[in-house]
């Protein structure tokens, strides 16, 4: 949690890379701006500007050492070698830029023949006597070190920007505070998820149940499918499938008869059934669970079906099976039918889809 591990930014170093940074942003405004307050104010916002400038230089020398005892993470998979060199540079000289800040600002107020003290506490050594032209180079060198700083700064929050919304990596994410992350998480583009056009031709749904304890087998012929799936977006993934239950069949006529009627399916009050998918999990490579509800008449039940997902370039095969108890659909529920003697309470169903990326 504190220290950086291999992977990531510790708290450590977050919390001097946000304080340090923003107290940083603070102190370029205010130096730019307090030339022009009003006499009034403008002594405290200069003994305010060394006080805090000062605080930063105490940071960074901290955050020097524990950068030197608690190396950076290493580079993402994502990173490329140029971003590599590039991130190292900017890094390095941001430190070398902020140290030499509030320094050159120490420097400047010496020469100047004004000692630093610090928020009314204590007050520095005088680095250097004082010299006019001494102080006027330091003056310079300030003024010449905040445009570095802005400049590195604004190669340093691109390249930051860039990682998180191109390269959508963990660069930014490992630097945030949990809060922030989560900000940033919710910030970044949701990302679809693929879209897919199944092959009804080449796809199937069947079911296989028992009945007078023999297994019979039947499909059912008319489906939409609507599936937007990425292994690996799996929360944007999504999953309707309607079934149109009058197309129903095993093939035998003494059982056809029966699909449709009221007691079963009841065809034309509900012609469809539907699958709606709300979560996916993985569960192994290429293995899948949807986790949905199945509405069939005017019952809607929860179901997790397991599948299997693979692709070959711009093509899927989707293939899963389910075992349902007819009885939570109302299927059979009569006198008539609800002994497992007529028909098996558990009935299996199994899909086999195709299907082309859109
Ligand atoms: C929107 C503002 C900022 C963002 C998004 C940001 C983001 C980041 C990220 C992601 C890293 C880690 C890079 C990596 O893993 O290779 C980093 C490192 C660093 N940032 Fe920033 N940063 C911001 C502002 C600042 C400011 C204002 C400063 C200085 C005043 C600063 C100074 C540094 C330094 C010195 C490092 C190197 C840290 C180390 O490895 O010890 N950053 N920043
Ligand atoms: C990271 C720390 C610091 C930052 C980012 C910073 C930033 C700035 C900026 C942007 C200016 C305006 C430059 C100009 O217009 O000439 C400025 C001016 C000034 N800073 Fe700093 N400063 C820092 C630390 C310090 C420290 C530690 C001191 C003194 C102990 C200091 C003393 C001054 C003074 C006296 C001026 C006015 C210079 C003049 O006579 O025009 N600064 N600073």
């Amino acid at each position: 949690m504190l220290k950086n591990t291999g992977e990531s930014y510790g708290l450590i170093a977050k919390s001097f890379h946000w304080l340090v940074g923003l107290v940083v942003i603070g102190l370029l405004i205010v130096g730019f701006l307090m030339d022009d307050l009003q006499m009034s104010v403008k002594l405290t916002v200069y003994f305010w500007h060394k006080s805090v400038g000062i605080l930063v230089l105490t940071l960074m020398i901290m955050r020097l050492c524990w950068r030197v005892y608690n190396h950076a993470p290493s580079a993402l998979p994502t990173h490329r070698p140029w971003e590599i060199v590039l991130a190292h540079i900017v890094h390095y000289a941001l430190y070398a830029v902020l140290i030499a800040m509030p320094l050159t600002g120490w420097l400047m107020s010496s020469a100047k023949g004004y000692t630093v003290n610090v928020a009314g506490l204590f007050s520095l050594p005088d680095l250097v006597k004082p010299d006019k032209r001494l102080a006027e180079f330091f003056v310079r060198a300030h003024y010449y070190l905040a445009f570095t700083i802005l400049g590195l700064l604004a190669l340093h929050i691109a390249g930051a920007l860039k990682h998180h919304f191109i390269d959508k990596d963990l660069t930014v994410r490992r630097m945030t505070w949990a809060i922030i992350a989560a900000l940033l998480f919710f910030s970044m583009p949701a990302q679809a998820a693929d879209k897919w056009n199944v092959d009804y031709g080449a796809s199937l749904i069947s079911f296989k149940a028992l009945q007078g304890g023999s297994a019979f087998n039947g499909t059912i012929d008319k489906f939409t499918a609507d599936i937007t799936f990425s292994p690996d977006n799996l929360e944007h993934s999504k999953a309707v499938i309607m079934m149109d239950m009058r197309s129903a069949k095993t093939g035998r006529a003494d059982l056809d008869g029966y699909i449709g009627a009221p007691e079963w399916f009841s065809v034309s009050a509900f012609p469809q059934a539907v699958f709606t998918a709300q979560k996916f999990e993985s569960i192994a490579e290429n293995k899948f669970n949807i986790i949905g509800t199945l509405q069939i008449k005017d019952f809607t039940t929860p179901l997790t079906v397991p599948f299997t997902f693979l692709t070959v370039e711009n093509k899927a095969i989707v293939e899963g099976a389910a075992l349902l108890n007819r009885m939570n659909f109302g299927l059979g529920t009569t006198p008539d039918f609800e002994d497992e003697k007529t028909v098996s309470h558990m009935v299996g169903v199994t899909f086999r889809l195709e299907a082309l990326k859109e």
